[in-house]
């Protein structure tokens, strides 16, 4: 914690990184401010929620047919609110909503796009359990400035965001960030109403003893991933084998954990689902920008997570990330695997 001592705000924080910002207009710093107030009134209902009757599903579904509980619909419509009038975006897209998330007609179209998932982890809301919101920015490649974006603005490589990151509504809200320039954290005084900077440049330990899947799913596993698994789980003192298991079922809380004591996350691809469960867009390609801009490895178990190329704007696509000499070493046990590529007769997954 370089900053022992010293407070310093986001707000401060992202004016003295504008510098640093490729196309430094303050139009990016303005987005950042904006989004930080959705994340504020999000973090505001999330610790609100539990002494409130808000919890329950709305009834209704999201566009992947999944249960839509009410703080997810409550935390897409505050980011919608909080960034549509900004004048900086020219679209966005959320796991809550279909397609292109439009700019009013009367509002200024901006250089950049927004892609997030409002709410992560929803089915720990019920029961008090981390829950966050992760986001993805991009510039529009759309040449037009005064006009809406389409699908092309958002349907973009990874390796393209110009900021990734997530806050964690967990025993404090934290927020973390990447604009391309290592990842830093914050974490909110909700006396002061201020994110106060608490790490900065964080650097992912280069091994970690702990692994993160849903081993629920270890039927359907390829045997590269059975073999790997049960690896961690022989007896080896000089290794420090057996890891320990840790798995909230939150993405984005496991990845954090993940970012800050190391170790390994996976959510792979296997038998019945050949995409694994989480989103490129809104899930996967932001924890890989954030994942790899400390120093890790993020991979969709044989590739760069970075250099996929997106279709569609809500595919899935199966993460394996972490700490650098951890995904290595997953990586050979999944190349051992002759039949690793085998696709599913079931390609469809439930949520
Ligand atoms: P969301 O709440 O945004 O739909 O995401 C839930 C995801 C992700 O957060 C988590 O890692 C995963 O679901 C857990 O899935 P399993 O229950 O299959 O392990
Ligand atoms: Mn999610
Ligand atoms: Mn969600």
């Amino acid at each position: 914690m370089p900053h022992r001592g010293s407070f310093i705000t986001i707000e401060r924080h992202i004016a003295d990184q504008e510098h640093l910002h490729l196309y430094a207009t303050g139009a990016f710093s303005r987005l950042l401010r904006d989004l930080m107030l959705a994340i504020r009134v999000i973090s505001r209902e999330v610790r609100r929620a539990g002494l409130v009757d808000i919890f329950g599903t709305t009834g209704e579904e999201n566009v992947h047919g999944e249960r839509v509980r009410k703080l997810d619909v409550f935390s897409n419509e505050t980011i919608i609110r909080a960034m549509r009038y900004g004048g900086h975006l020219c679209g966005m897209a959320s796991e809550e909503s279909e397609g292109l998330i439009p700019i009013p007609e009367n509002v200024a179209k901006g250089s950049y796009v927004l892609l997030f998932d409002p709410l992560d982890g929803s089915s720990n809301i019920d029961i008090n359990v981390t829950i966050g919101t992760i986001f993805s920015i991009y510039r529009r490649v759309s040449p037009d400035i005064d006009r809406l974006g389409d699908m092309n603005d958002l349907i973009q490589p990874g390796y393209r965001q110009v900021a990734a990151g997530y806050a964690l509504y967990g025993s404090s809200t934290v927020l973390v960030y990447t604009t391309g320039n290592g990842v830093d954290m914050f974490t909110y005084d909700p006396t002061l109403g201020e994110f106060l900077l608490s790490n900065s440049t964080i650097r992912i330990p280069e091994r970690g003893g702990y692994y993160s899947i849903n081993e629920g799913n270890s039927s359907y596993w390829h045997e590269g991933m059975a073999n790997y698994i049960s690896h961690l789980k022989e007896i080896d003192p000089e290794t420090n084998r057996p890891y320990s298991q840790r798995y909230i079922g939150t993405a984005v809380a496991d990845v954090h954990r993940t970012l800050m004591y190391g170790g390994i996350f996976l959510y792979p691809g296997d038998k019945k689902s050949p995409n694994g469960k989480l989103r490129l867009m809104y899930e996967v390609n932001p924890l890989a920008m954030l994942i790899e801009q400390a120093g890790g490895v993020a991979i969709d178990g044989r590739n760069r997570v970075l250099d996929l190329v997106p279709e569609t704007l809500h595919e899935r696509s199966p993460l394996v990330c972490g700490s650098p000499a951890n995904v290595e070493e997953a990586l050979s046990f999944i190349e051992e695997d002759p039949v690793g590529e085998e696709v599913s007769e079931n390609q469809s997954s439930p949520s």
